[in-house]
């Protein structure tokens, strides 16, 4: 089978794995290694790596999928059985349900101190989860005001509308989704809960809408060919799941649980995740602290990674015509040193 067969594989044509082949180029199978997916999601990008190290016959290649949410990973585990079963020899697949920051514990459950191959990010939630309507994630479909991606998690979208002051509310919507009606938006919802709690996704996107609507009569906005509350269901999504801590915490555990020449690949979706990632890999490539005039380093901090692109690799046209989703994928990759 030629590589080229396996990034034409879809998992189904809605679930389509973003970057999918410059995914296959940074995690290029080897045999005896161990690779992590920590967003599994429905498995199109792990059921791909599969293929290849099955293509490159460097087996036996050991995967780990971790996800948060019970049934994607219930999904993926069902979906990729059947490959599994077919190539013994070839794949060994292990899940574990949890917070990729728990990485850590992920491992430990298996007996591997560490990632030898590579790991593999791909931040957010999946089309699955944005388009179940129960899972609360969507203006577009009423549901629940849920958004948890891990549905034993406690907190859901409508304790956090129903019960934070305003102005950690504005702050949520103002640094999360960048809304530039954000105190307007939190003064309307804590007006408007005190009679009717938040309860379904149309209650708050049409708040929203109205708001917009006024704001254009006002001459204070344009009409824009996004719907006005997907910047507050992005800040509301990022909030309920803590993303960006989630994140931090991950960054922050990889120099140890990660073997020396193995590879970190991560898309992110908007520029405060991809933000974290680009700051934070530029320490850990750059981690001196000595003055800039200091002749010779006194700190002695090691570089812990290396960039194996200088810039982060987009979607091509095709892609993103395609596949909506990838339109503002940023891939990053760096190698353990
Ligand atoms: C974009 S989808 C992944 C899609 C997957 N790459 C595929 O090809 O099918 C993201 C998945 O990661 C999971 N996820 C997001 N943040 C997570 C976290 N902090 N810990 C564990 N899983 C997470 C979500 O539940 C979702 O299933």
């Amino acid at each position: 089978m030629q590589p080229a067969d396996i990034t034409k594989t879809p998992i189904d044509q809605k679930h389509q794995p973003v970057l999918l082949e410059a995914v296959l180029n940074a995690l290029p199978i080897q045999a005896n290694k161990l690779y992590v997916d920590g967003t599994l999601g429905l498995g199109g990008h792990t059921q791909a790596l599969m293929l290849q190290a099955i293509a490159n016959h460097a087996s036996p290649a050991q995967f780990l999928g971790i996800d948060q949410d019970t049934n994607a990973l219930a999904m993926a585990t069902q979906r990729l059985a059947p490959l599994v079963e077919e190539n013994p020899q070839a794949l060994l697949f292990h899940t574990w349900h949890g917070n990729y920051s728990q990485v850590p514990e992920a491992l430990a459950s298996i007996n591997e101190p560490h990632i030898t191959g590579g790991i593999l990010l791909d931040l957010g939630v999946s089309s699955y989860q944005l388009d179940t309507a129960e899972r609360g994630f969507s203006f577009m479909a009423d549901g629940p005001l849920d958004m948890r991606m891990n549905p034993l998690a406690t907190q859901t979208a409508s304790d956090i509308l129903n019960t934070w002051n305003e102005t950690d509310l504005a702050d949520c919507f103002y640094t999360y989704g960048e809304e530039r009606f954000s105190r307007g938006i939190a003064r309307k919802i804590v007006e408007r809960r005190t009679s009717q709690p938040f309860e379904r996704t149309h209650q708050l996107a049409h708040l929203v809408e109205g708001i917009y609507r006024y704001q254009q009569k006002q001459g204070r906005s344009k009409k824009e060919g996004k719907h006005p509350a997907t910047r507050v269901f992005q800040a509301l999504r990022i909030a309920v799941n803590e993303e960006l801590s989630h994140l931090e915490t991950t960054l922050a555990v990889l120099p140890s649980v990660m073997a020396v020449g193995a590879t970190v690949a991560i898309i992110t979706f908007h520029s405060l995740e991809d933000r974290i990632v680009k700051q934070w890999f530029k320490r850990a490539m750059n981690p001196c602290v000595c003055p800039p005039l200091m002749p010779v380093c006194q700190c002695n901090l090691q570089p812990t990674f290396r960039a194996i692109v200088r810039k982060p690799i987009e979607a091509d046209e095709t892609e993103k015509l395609v596949n909506p989703r990838s339109r503002s994928a940023k891939l990053r990759i760096y190698e353990r040193i």
